[in-house]
């Protein structure tokens, strides 16, 4: 046994290993092109910003801001943070590089890491990778119900079954304070029943009481008043329509009356996905409308609506039967070492050509080759051996099937070159 490693990642920011960065790829892949199809064009924004980009949208009494940013003082005495969500930066990008100018609706996406100091837990990390959307410009209920959409479509693409959409409205942002004040008003009289934490965000940030756990503040929050009491008509109106699109469009969703996000921007239409595979950290991907995020951040005023889906737990729901087959490069098996220098050459030869190939350069024996190619599931090799080098051939062997065709060097390479046009 090996002795304990001197350094190891730090907690919560695991390394991630080449077969999920695999799975990565394709997920992002496929992200990638849907978004394509829907008109967005994706944006890259920096990991690190000045803390007040995220403090001002996400809002100061968040769990976020208050205790999970990793922020700290640069050289010239900057506050600077890692980012801890992307739709902050998307925002700030949009009005710095005056996107609004051309007045359309400016569709973007981002793929990344997100930093946030929480307690690590199966689903939650300390480095864990965002896809995010946003489409900045214009506030419409038709805007909602296609990101819902598209949403919905990424997920059956990635074969991913039995998740739950969940849709709630938070109203405009007048709609809301009126709710929290009489949310607060009668949480008042039941401080003494709640939890230590939501005790604290009855005064600081009153919704997220409605996101506790806890059983006995979801007892309290039973007789609670509920924000569709709250809306107003255009507000309502809205949310009617966005849930009439999506069930036109075949798109199943739930209303959760209690639903709310952890961060403070919202307004109008929120949603989550959930998926039994993700266990208490349930949430697959998240969003919704969040109309005056650009003027609070000294942009114009826009409406703006989005969402993020979490790679690390989409990796959680996939099913493994689900996911495109690795296939290995051919393997060259030289059955005499001195034969390694002839492979070299051949294998070179087929990766000019773009052939995914490979040698054995630690000098295994024919066998130990063998062993090799057979763990690794490659689906074709070639044999080299001494009588067939003489004569510039080699021997190519389909694994699958066990055919073999003796093959001059040059026809070999042309062989493997037509496979990959098939
Ligand atoms: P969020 O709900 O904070 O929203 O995060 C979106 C998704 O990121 C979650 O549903 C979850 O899948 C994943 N996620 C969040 N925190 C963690 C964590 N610690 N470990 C692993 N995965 C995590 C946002 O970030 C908004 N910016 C979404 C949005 C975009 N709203 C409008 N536009």
């Amino acid at each position: 046994m090996k002795e304990k490693p001197k350094y190891k990642s730090l907690k919560g920011m695991p390394d991630i290993l080449p077969e999920q960065m695999r799975i990565m790829r394709w997920v992002e892949k496929e992200a990638r092109s849907m978004f394509h199809l829907f008109g967005y064009s994706e944006i890259g924004t920096p990991l690190l910003e000045a803390t007040e980009v995220f403090a001002r949208s996400i809002g100061e009494n968040t769990d976020i801001v208050e205790k999970e940013m990793y922020s700290f003082v640069d050289r010239g005495g900057k506050h600077i943070s890692l980012r801890p969500e992307g739709t902050a930066s998307v925002i700030r990008s949009y009005i710095e590089q005056c996107f609004f100018e051309n007045k359309d609706l400016i569709k973007l996406f981002y793929t990344g890491p997100m930093f946030r100091g929480e307690r690590p837990q199966k689903g939650r990390l300390r480095q864990f990778h965002q896809i995010g959307v946003e489409a900045i410009g214009f506030s419409h209920p038709q805007i909602d119900a296609e990101l819902i959409f598209s949403l919905n479509q990424l997920l059956t693409k990635l074969k991913i079954s039995g998740f739950t959409v969940l849709v709630n409205s938070l109203g405009c942002s007048n709609d809301r304070k009126i709710f929290e004040k009489e949310l607060k008003k009668y949480l008042k009289t039941r401080k003494s029943d709640l939890c230590e934490n939501c005790q604290k965000r009855s005064e600081k940030n009153v919704l997220r009481v409605l996101d506790c756990k806890r059983e006995l503040c979801r007892k309290v929050m039973e007789k609670a008043p509920k924000i569709a009491s709250f809306l107003c008509d255009g507000c309502a109106e809205d949310f009617k329509t966005t849930r009439d699109i999506l069930a036109s469009l075949k798109v199943a969703y739930q209303v959760k009356e209690d639903l709310v996000r952890g961060l403070d921007y919202y307004t109008g239409v929120i949603f989550e996905v959930i998926h039994p595979a993700l266990g208490a950290q349930d949430a697959l991907a998240a969003g919704g409308r969040y109309d005056n995020l650009s003027v609070q951040m000294g942009g114009p005023e826009v409406g703006a609506s989005g969402y993020a889906l979490g790679m690390e737990r989409l990796l959680l729901a996939i099913d493994e039967k689900d996911l495109p087959e690795y296939v290995p490069g051919v393997l060259i098996v030289y059955i005499d070492k001195e034969l390694r220098k002839e492979a070299f050459e051949l294998a070179l030869k087929l990766l000019s050509r773009d052939i995914g190939c490979e040698i054995d350069h630690s000098g295994r024996s024919f066998k130990g080759q063998m062993r090799k190619a057979n763990r690794e599931k490659r689906p074709f090799i070639i044999l080299m051996g001494s009588e067939e080098v003489k004569q510039k051939k080699c021997l190519v062997k389909n694994m699958k099937t066990g055919e073999q065709e003796l093959l001059a060097f040059e026809k070999c390479v042309d062989f493997f070159g037509s496979l990959g046009q098939e």
